[in-house]
């Protein structure tokens, strides 16, 4: 059997709008092209990190909407395992409103049946919690619920992985049970500015700059780890592909150093397609990008 990889986290249909152009205020455009895919950040680090060979198991729930089935059937056809994927009949299915336009992209997520994702549901599952080597958690369910993910991850020795998106105040004791934790340039001040004593900003803490790579500390050591850059088709999802497949380099017992390196090339050969899952890599993509790079340098 493969790594545990246990992600508690959101799963939404994305309604994605392509246009030239945003609207300004009280304007109609016409657009250019409009898919209904699957993603929300929860589903999309889990299919990065099934993708690239963990076995993952999805702590989640969708509405009894046609979204809904057609969710929990994607996540099978992408290997992640569906046991604890509910349908719950009195909210709908979680969607993401996203307009892609050139230079600006828009977001608006409803998190419907995401909000269904209560602490006693992720508490139902502390066995699963228990055998798993890695946790991945975001922040698009109750705030609660990650906290509880967290500390019964910490009481299992389960390594969590938060990745603090979208960005929203994060007590300590959340923080004080995260492993990894995986924010951007933009959420990571905010944060630390509300809880400076928090040891994860200085212990393992990676902040993702996109194309140009990440940042880490070791050793009291500041590090970079450069990124890929590629023209990109849509950026949508890059860092939730990050994310998987870090936890999917880390439950191989990959260096931190290399997990990174790993993941910064996944997250580049995903932005070349469309969708947050379009473009994810298999490992073996992964690792001939990463020896192309290495060839030519
Ligand atoms: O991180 C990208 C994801 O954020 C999208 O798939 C969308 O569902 C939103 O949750
Ligand atoms: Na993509």
């Amino acid at each position: 059997m493969p790594e545990k990889i246990t992600v508690v986290g959101s799963i939404n249909m994305d309604l994605v709008t392509s246009t030239d152009r945003m609207p300004e205020q009280g304007e109609t455009i016409l657009g250019e092209n409009f898919a209904v895919i699957p993603g929300g950040k929860g589903a999309n680090q889990a299919v990065a990190a099934a993708k690239l060979g963990a076995y993952v198991h999805f702590i989640g729930r969708v509405g009894s909407d046609v979204f809904g089935g057609r969710l929990i059937t994607h996540m099978k056809e992408q290997g992640v395992s569906t046991d604890d994927l509910e349908q719950v009949s009195d909210e709908p299915s979680g969607t993401a409103s996203i307009i892609l336009a050139e230079q600006d992209n828009r977001i608006i997520v409803v998190p419907g049946a995401n909000n269904t994702v209560t602490p006693e549901v992720v508490a139902a599952r502390e066995d699963v919690i228990a055998e798993s080597d890695i946790m991945l958690l975001q922040l698009e369910i109750p705030l609660e619920s990650a906290v509880k993910a967290a500390e019964l991850a910490a009481a299992h020795d389960t390594t969590v992985i938060l990745n603090p998106a979208p960005m929203q105040d994060l007590p300590k004791a959340l923080l004080d049970n995260v492993d990894y934790f995986t924010p951007n340039e933009h959420e990571l001040l905010p944060l630390f500015q509300n809880e400076p004593d928090a040891s994860i900003y200085h212990s393992r803490c990676v902040m993702t700059k996109g194309a140009d790579g990440v940042l880490f500390t070791e050793d009291n050591k500041e590090r970079h780890i450069p990124g890929y850059p590629v023209e990109p088709v849509d950026t949508t999802g890059a860092g939730d592909t990050f994310n998987g497949a870090l936890a999917a380099a880390l439950t191989r017992n990959v260096p931190l150093p290399e997990a990174c390196r790993f993941a910064n090339a996944a997250a580049a050969l995903s932005v070349q397609k469309m969708g947050a899952q379009g473009g994810m890599p298999m490992q073996h993509e992964v690792e001939n990008f990463l020896k192309n790079k290495q060839d030519r340098s």
